[in-house]
This record gives C-alpha cells, sequence and structure tokens, in this order.
C-alpha cells in the first residue's frame, strides 16, 4: 500500500529583539524607504547572546512536537537545514536530539542554504514515503546575525534570525507532501557565498580581518535567478501532482524579498492574496523563512483541511526547489504518558538523561583512562612519529 507523509505538527521560534530599518538608519548609510521600497522588509529579529541555531530549533521543535502529539522517542530522524549551524560538528540537529530527548532518532544537518528547508522535507518526506521511516522532524533554523557583514549596507538590511519546524508522519492516507522538486546550479556560487572558514580558504589572522567569515552577495543576479526559478520549479511541481495554478490555494515562497514573490505572482498569473508574505517583519531568514511563514499562515486562518500549498524557495549554491502539499491533519494522534507532562517536566527529563550520559562517558573515561579500543596500546603513535606542530597535515606537499 502507497505511504505518504503528513505535516502533523508545526512550530516557529524568533528572538525577542526586533531590529527596524530605522535602527540600521543610523548603523549604515540606508533609510527606511529605500529598504521597505527595494525588498518590503521593515525590520527583523537578532539573537540575543544566548540564543543559537540550536537553541531556536528546539523551541520550534518542541512547538511541532506538541500540535503533533507525539513525544520525541518516536522521531525516527531529525534533519537541520541551516547554513549558520553551531559547530561544523557535532551536527546541530545533533544538540536538538539531545536536549529534545529523542533517544531513537538519526540526526544530520543539510546544507542548501535558502532552500534548505525544501530540501530537508524532501528528503524526510521520502524517507517516510519508502516506507523506510514512520516520523520525521525537520527543522529550518539559522542566526544569519552571525555570519552579516553589520557594516555593509547591502547585505545587513536584509536578513534576520529564527527558526520553524514540522512534524511529518506516514499515513496510508492520500495527502501531504505530495510532490517535490530540487535543482542546483553551482555554476552560480560565487554571486552568494561565505568565501572563508572551509577547507578552501581555512581561518586565518588574513580572513578574519578582510571579512571574509561573512555573506557576501551579487544582489541582482540572485535577483534575476530567484524571479526565474521560482515560476519553473512552481510549474513543475504543479504539473508532476497532475494540478492546475488554480487549484493551488496559497504559495508559500521563500521570504527574501517582496517585489521578487510579487515578480514571481505575475508570471505565475496568480493574485497577490494567494502568496503568504511575513517579509516585512522577519526580513530573510533562509532555512528558517518557509516554515515560519507556513505556521503564520496556519495561525491567520489561512490554510484550510484539504488546501493545496505551494512551497517554493531558492538560495545560495545555486538551489531552488518546491514541494506541493496537500494539507489535512489525518494521522492519528497517539496518547503516551507524555502527553500529560508539562514541557519542562518533558525536557528536564531529557537534560537529566543527558547529564547522565555525559557522567558515564567521564567514568568510562577514568576507567579505561585513554587506551584505544582497537590495540590497547594508549596514546602511543603507531609510527612512533610525533604528532605535527604546525596547522598542516604530515605528508603535505605544499612548501
Ligand atoms: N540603502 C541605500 N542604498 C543602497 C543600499 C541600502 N541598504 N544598498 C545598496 N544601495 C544603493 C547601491 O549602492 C546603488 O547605488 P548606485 O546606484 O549609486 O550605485 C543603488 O542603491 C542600487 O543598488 P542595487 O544593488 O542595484 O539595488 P537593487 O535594486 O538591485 O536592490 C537588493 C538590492 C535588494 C539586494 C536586490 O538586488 C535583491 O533583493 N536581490 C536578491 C537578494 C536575495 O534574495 N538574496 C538572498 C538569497 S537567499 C540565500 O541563500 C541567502
Amino acid at each position: 500500500m502507497e505511504r505518504y507523509a503528513h505535516i502533523t505538527g508545526w512550530g516557529m521560534a524568533v528572538p525577542e529583539r526586533v531590529l527596524t530599518n530605522e535602527e540600521l538608519a543610523r548603523m549604515v548609510d540606508t533609510n527606511d524607504g529605500w529598504i521597505v521600497t527595494r525588498t518590503g522588509i521593515r525590520e527583523r529579529r537578532i539573537a540575543g547572546h544566548k540564543d543559537t541555531t540550536a537553541t531556536l530549533a528546539l523551541e520550534a521543535a518542541q512547538a511541532a512536537l506538541e500540535v503533533a502529539d507525539i513525544s520525541p522517542d518516536k522521531i525516527d530522524l531529525i534533519i537541520v537545514a541551516t547554513s549558520t549551524p553551531d559547530h561544523i560538528f557535532p551536527a546541530t540537529a545533533c544538540l536538538v536530539q539531545d536536549a529534545l530527548g529523542a533517544t531513537n532518532a538519526g540526526a544530520f544537518d543539510l546544507s542548501a542554504a535558502c532552500s534548505g528547508f525544501i530540501y530537508a522535507l524532501t528528503v524526510g518526506s521520502q524517507a517516510i514515503r519508502s516506507g523506510a521511516m514512520q516520523n520525521v522532524l525537520v527543522i529550518g533554523s539559522e542566526t544569519m546575525s552571525r555570519i552579516t557583514n553589520w557594516k555593509d549596507r547591502s547585505t545587513c538590511i536584509l536578513f534576520g534570525d529564527g527558526a520553524g519546524a514540522f512534524v511529518l508522519q506516514g499515513s496510508d492516507l492520500p495527502g501531504g507532501v505530495l510532490t517535490c522538486l530540487m535543482r542546483s546550479d553551482g555554476s552560480g556560487g560565487d554571486s552568494l557565498t561565505i568565501p572563508a572558514g572551509g577547507s578552501r580558504m581555512p581561518t586565518s589572522y588574513d580572513t578574519v580581518r578582510e571579512k571574509l567569515h561573512f555573506i557576501q552577495m551579487n544582489g541582482k543576479e540572485v535577483y534575476r535567478f530567484a524571479t526565474k526559478v521560482m515560476v519553473s520549479a512552481a510549474r513543475e511541481v504543479v504539473e508532476d501532482a497532475g494540478l492546475t495554478m488554480e487549484e493551488i490555494d496559497l504559495v508559500v515562497p521563500h521570504q527574501a524579498n517582496r517585489r521578487i514573490v510579487e515578480s514571481a505572482a505575475r508570471s505565475l498569473n496568480l493574485p497577490e492574496d494567494k502568496f503568504m508574505v511575513n517579509v516585512d517583519r522577519y526580513g530573510n531568514t533562509s532555512a528558517a523563512s518557509i516554515p515560519i511563514a507556513v505556521c503564520e499562515a496556519v495561525a491567520e486562518g489561512r490554510v484550510h483541511p484539504n488546501d493545496h500549498l505551494l512551497l517554493v524557495g531558492f538560495g545560495a549554491g545555486l538551489t531552488w526547489g518546491a514541494t506541493l502539499v496537500k494539507w489535512g491533519v489525518t494521522v492519528k494522534p497517539e496518547i503516551s504518558a507524555w502527553h500529560h507532562l508539562g514541557r519542562q517536566a518533558r525536557y528536564g527529563l531529557a537534560k537529566i538523561r543527558s547529564a547522565l550520559r555525559r557522567g558515564v562517558r567521564q567514568i568510562e573515561g577514568v576507567l579505561y583512562g585513554s587506551q584505544s579500543p582497537e590495540n590497547g596500546n594508549g596514546t602511543e603513535h603507531e609510527n612512533g612519529a610525533e604528532p605535527s606542530k604546525n596547522n598542516h597535515p604530515p605528508n603535505n606537499n605544499h612548501n
């Protein structure tokens, strides 16, 4: 029997701090009029010093699990789409897994910039549709403020922080994520990039001084690309689902720029009121923008059972993608002991479990010392070589 992946839970989280255009105008040479006319953005949220991509992701995930009424130990897989992970590794998804107490879940991060949530939704729903998994948590979370050059007026006006999450659950009932599309064109990679911090240009004093760890963007090129691919991707997933544009009840586009959305509406011949837009309040939250917009559309009563939702995004890579969703909560909520616990108690247990595991690891460390499990010969180097004292691999030929 065919399996379907339904969206049974959704949640969002944004930091408290609001940064308005007026405030930005005091930081760089810009003004509210320019920003609103060119982008539609009026304000954005900025992470506080205690907020990270993982903490925002966790809050959104907790809200989504509550809507789905499913306990974290039932989750099979957690995917966090992000370009601003807490660390290169461990994955932000693993930090979320630990804090949730999702003890049976695999967890990984997915990097596809602003298209990340569409990509994650595609991977998560296909894992369910294949029969391999039953419950998947898909999150888009970003702290763009941490990779923004606050002296560059061409980019710092655009971005904001936040997170959104969906719980996907398998069911035999038709509906949910029906069709998906993922595309890329790496030849356009340099039009939107963070040049340093990876293996090509590792972090150094010079990369920091030259501000190469911040977003660099060719705005005009990205704009042209976005208006083109939003339309082609939207048409393709709608056609694949055997539907027409007239049957789409709500389009939830990536929230980068209001003008890009207006242009897509014109090209698709759809009225603008069929588009969910909240870029005015959050700016571009990258991988988080689509799930945040869906959450707000639901809260505003703009999404009804059996509605056809078209989610479409684009971003660095270059990447783009779309999914066609038939909305409707058809999976029965399971009533578990978890259901009766308050949020604090639920995640308090996860904290205790995490602390216990860390404790056990420490005790094991004391008991077994630094013995390697394979050969038990301690920390000696197999070939007797001294560890490298510089930042290069021992056998490099770059002298
Ligand atoms: N305030 C005032 N003036 C400004 C500002 C600013 N913040 N920024 C640029 N300007 C000036 C420029 O210097 C230029 O002046 P000049 O004509 O004297 O040289 C003028 O305004 C026009 O600048 P443009 O860059 O041509 O402005 P444009 O109309 O293209 O708008 C924008 C710029 C808003 C960035 C637009 O190109 C855009 O939205 N592009 C898409 C960006 C996007 O979506 N990025 C996210 C991708 S998703 C991801 O993966 C992260």
